[in-house]
């Protein structure tokens, strides 16, 4: 080394450390700067009218986005079991405005201590179909109840009880049947039939109710009543365990007391990302959305999406999104088993070399991608976006995987099993029930969460906020990313959550899309580029949005058009 390199070391030192000063700074400049607004207003945007309401009779109460959140929770186990319930588990994305603290509690279900990596494996080898979703052995180790507990204690204003009380009421006087929870109850109708305590509450004469029936659930009302009077620890280690434990077991699963008991959620640091002048806040592994969000988004910085012919916008956005899933698919998994790239995989470095083998003029095959090499949504799972007047944020999402998860009632509860042992990869390379591969990072391991898809996610940029997910399975990312890009181009909440999709998910090449999210000229250009295109029969996910626009003070909520749910400001 020359003795000249040697005197400009602490000058270079010196400039890296004012460079490092200001990146920081501009990092917390941010948050801070969204602590000091408080927007005044409260919103929540849910998948059902009554869960919004149970929310917002908790803030008229006193209690704050987090005691909402609660509130929503429970809410939508009663009204909405198809997508999320006690027995399920799911991602809760905070914000705290008076510290201005991201964090991600991780609610995710685990695998029991007694299942093994080739439990759903038949004797070819080959995963048994239905095996990991339509049978007992197929529920992790809910996490939900658990996410309950944490944030009364750790985030809320109010006690459990008052927070669980519009659920525990809407449980006993019940709810008017809606169109889109009848068709689900049809989907299940059988295996309903042969459980007499489901049969009770969710069938007419061996067939799904008519759409106005009112559906009450007691046992579900009890168990909520139960837990309100002993707290959600009761669940895990009470008498509320106790039912679990010997109920899953009657049913052919494997739980234990051991596995309850010892059940806790984890508060993980969000991932957290940078486009174009937003700051993306999103979840972390055991969730893959984050990462794939980020990825995605840091590959479509290097190119002007506002500029651009609609073809060339939508071979963009369907390339990053192939490219983003096919890294969740070869690398991510639980944090506490695995370890994962993930620094690099949300560095722009990193999206600058996958830009790299993107060309204007033709689609990439799926296959001359390395990775994973291979052997309709919207409403199982559920979501929902809260503010408070004070700028506490809460997206949620919330699942028992599939519709009504597997469909078994655990007796004496009212509460149904997940099914989301089949978010693990029970082989590598074979698709799961989303057509979603995975390898060694997402095989099953005793106390492993499985990878999810869950992409609760803020947006924060210089002019305003927004707070988003949606239900979805593998489509789940790509929604949140479209509505991120349309967020960034000016669309209102209402215009988000309606705008059509589009979705590439690496393996099926294919690039689906909703009736009317392309041209006949689109699809035949897209056609030209290589993509194989798949039209979707039906539409797909249930985006939740809440808006905030710091300039004009405006808060906005608003909930899919594609269900039922309601965005309401107070
Ligand atoms: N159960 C779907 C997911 O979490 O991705």
């Amino acid at each position: 080394m020359s003795g000249r390199t040697l005197r400009r070391a602490p000058r270079l030192a010196k400039c890296a450390f004012a460079a490092f000063a200001f990146v920081i700074a501009a990092c917390l400049a941010a948050p801070l700067l969204a602590a000091e607004r408080a927007p005044g207003h409260a919103a929540i945007a849910s998948a059902h009218p009554l869960a919004t309401a149970a929310g917002h009779e908790i803030l008229a109460k006193g209690g704050n986005a987090f005691d909402a959140a609660v509130a929503v929770t429970a809410a939508l186990a009663v009204v909405e079991p198809t997508g999320s319930g006690l027995t399920g588990g799911g991602f809760y994305l905070l914000h705290r405005a008076s510290d201005a603290r991201d964090v991600m509690i991780d609610a995710r279900e685990k695998a029991p201590l007694a299942a093994t990596r080739d439990m759903f494996l038949g004797p070819d080898g080959n995963p048994v179909p239905g095996m990991s979703l339509n049978t007992a052995l197929g529920a992790g180790i809910a996490g939900e109840a658990a996410a309950i507990e944490h944030l009364v204690k750790e985030y809320g204003r109010l006690p459990l009880a008052v927070s669980l009380a519009p659920a525990i009421r809407l449980a006993r006087e019940g709810f008017p049947l809606y169109t889109r929870l009848r068709a689900n109850i049809e989907r299940k109708r059988e295996v309903f039939a042969k459980q007499p305590e489901v049969a009770r509450v969710w069938l007419r004469k061996g067939e799904a109710p008519a759409p106005g029936t009112v559906i009450r659930q007691p046992q579900l009302a009890h168990t909520l009543e139960t837990l309100a009077k002993r707290g959600m620890r009761d669940f895990y280690e009470g008498e509320t365990a106790r039912k679990l434990v010997a109920g899953v077991r009657k049913l052919g699963g494997i739980w234990t007391a051991e596995d309850l008991a010892a059940y806790r959620v984890v508060e993980r640091a969000p991932i957290v990302g940078e486009y174009r002048g937003a700051r993306i806040v999103s979840s972390s592994p055991p969730a893959s959305g984050g990462i794939v969000l980020v990825e995605a988004l840091n590959v479509l910085a290097g190119y002007d999406l506002a500029h651009l012919d609609a073809v060339t916008r939508t071979h963009l956005i369907i390339e990053s999104m192939q490219r983003a899933h096919r890294d969740r698919a070869v690398w991510l998994g639980d944090p506490d088993f695995v370890t994962m790239p993930v620094a690099e995989l949300i560095h722009p470095y990193y999206a600058a070399g996958l830009r790299a083998s993107i060309r204007l003029d033709r689609a990439m095959p799926s296959a001359d991608l390395p990775g994973v090499k291979p052997a309709s949504q919207g409403d199982n799972t559920t979501h929902f976006s809260i503010l408070d007047a004070e700028g506490n944020r809460a997206a949620v999402t919330i699942t028992l995987n599939f519709y009504f998860g597997s469909g078994l009632s655990v007796p004496g509860t009212g509460l149904f099993l997940n099914d989301e042992m089949d978010d693990f990869s029970s082989k590598a390379g074979v698709p799961n029930g989303f057509n979603l591969v995975g390898n060694a990072a997402n095989a099953i391991a005793p106390g492993k969460r499985m990878l999810s898809s869950s992409t609760p996610t803020f947006i924060e940029t210089p002019r305003g906020l927004m707070i988003a997910g949606t239900p979805g399975g593998s489509y789940i990312t790509g929604m949140v990313l479209l509505a991120t890009l349309d967020f960034l181009d000016g669309r209102n909440a209402a215009q988000i959550v309606a705008a059509p999709r589009i979705h590439h998910q690496y393996l099926p090449d294919v690039l689906q899309y909703e009736p009317g999210a392309l041209t006949a000229a689109d699809t035949a250009a897209l056609a030209k580029l290589g993509y194989q295109l798949r039209e979707s029969k039906r539409r797909w996910g249930n985006l939740q949005v809440v808006t905030w626009d710091y300039a004009s003070g405006r808060v906005e909520a608003a909930s899919d058009p594609r269900g039922e749910g309601e965005g309401q400001v107070y």
